[in-house]
């Protein structure tokens, strides 16, 4: 008997395809890694397996990703040197996404930090640890976990916008954001990418996400999985099962059939879990079972 796509081994090209971010020469596989799962327990210090970590890296470049999405927040600073001792010299069509708008405190605790002089630092920081002369894409992280804070980003976004200026941002995205956040944002320097938390049980920018692929920005939802406890859901095993995928595949599947300015960055610490992750992109869905996983979506609104 044939394996199914989703079970063979990947390649580049299966990726989920691409998607350009706007006005940039970064084509991005639309299937890529969220390394903040390779620090410490809490994101926090080093991982107990610092060669398991590694190995995650080199998988998936092995696996054609060209899309990692870092900051140098997460341990912090472990996971950017991990990145940069698995991958420096970086191939050249690694495109590495960070986010600058906090820092964290000695006790592991995560503290806003928009201020200049933060903004700055943290730049450098990615710099200094990713061993680049340019960082490709900073996203300006704003906001609460769960949802935006609404108010005035300017001042925060100004400071990135002169640092691109000066040479040491190539692109810019924002985090954590409202539409008026990125309008605003927007008038100021041109904006590739939105990060916000979005996934197949949690959809509030469902009309955000259709918005930005009409102007072309793309969308990367963080916690693609649902986060640190990953999406459970009955409806969602029983579908998994009936495709002879995993629960995971099915929730990365459907956010490439959402919309393609999705970009996935979902996280691991596992060379297992990437390779399940990845082979989601071989993952086709019927309009039948698209329906049904809305159900999930809906429950979780009731
Ligand atoms: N902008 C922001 O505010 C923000 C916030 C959070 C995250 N992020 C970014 O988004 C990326 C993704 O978010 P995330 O890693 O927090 O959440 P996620 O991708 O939704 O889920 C990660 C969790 O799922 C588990 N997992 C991954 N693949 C699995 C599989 N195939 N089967 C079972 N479990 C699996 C991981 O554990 P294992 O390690 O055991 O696989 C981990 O606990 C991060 O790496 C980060 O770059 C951004």
């Amino acid at each position: 008997m044939s394996q199914p796509d989703h079970l063979k081994p990947i390649s580049a090209p299966s990726l989920g395809g691409t998607f350009p971010l706007p006005g940039t020469s970064h084509n991005l596989n639309r299937l890529g890694y969220g390394a903040m799962q390779l620090a410490g327990p809490h994101v926090f210090g080093p991982p107990s397996d610092r060669p398991a970590a590694l190995a995650v890296l080199h998988e998936a470049i092995a696996a054609g990703v060209n899309h990692i999405d870092t900051s140098d927040f997460y341990g912090p600073h472990v996971t950017n040197q991990i990145i940069r001792e698995a991958l420096h010299p970086y191939p050249a069509d690694l495109t590495i996404v960070t986010k600058v708008g906090a820092r964290r405190g000695d006790d592991g605790s995560w503290i806003m930090d928009a201020s200049r002089q933060g903004l700055i630092d943290s730049v450098h920081d990615n710099l200094r640890n990713l061993a680049l002369d340019a960082l490709d894409v900073v996203n300006l992280r704003v906001g609460g976990v769960s949802a935006p804070t609404p108010g005035s980003i300017a001042e925060p976004f100004s400071v990135l916008a002169e640092l691109q200026q000066q040479g040491l941002i190539r692109h810019l995205g924002i985090s954590n954001v409202t539409p008026e956040q990125l309008a605003e944002a927007q008038a100021i320097a041109p904006v590739v990418c939105v990060q916000n938390l979005y996934n197949l049980a949690h959809r509030t920018d469902d009309a955000f996400v259709d918005a930005l692929a009409q102007q072309g920005i793309a969308f990367v939802p963080f916690f693609p999985l649902g986060g640190f406890t990953p999406i459970q859901s009955s409806e969602l095993s029983a579908i998994a099962a009936s495709l002879d995928a995993t629960p995971m595949q099915v929730a990365l599947a459907w956010l490439l059939h959402r919309s393609p300015n999705i970009l996935l960055i979902p996280g691991t610490s596992s060379v297992a879990h990437l390779r399940e992750n990845l082979s989601a992109a071989n993952l086709q869905l019927s309009p039948e079972t698209l329906n049904s996983l809305d159900t999930i979506a809906n429950e979780q609104k009731r």
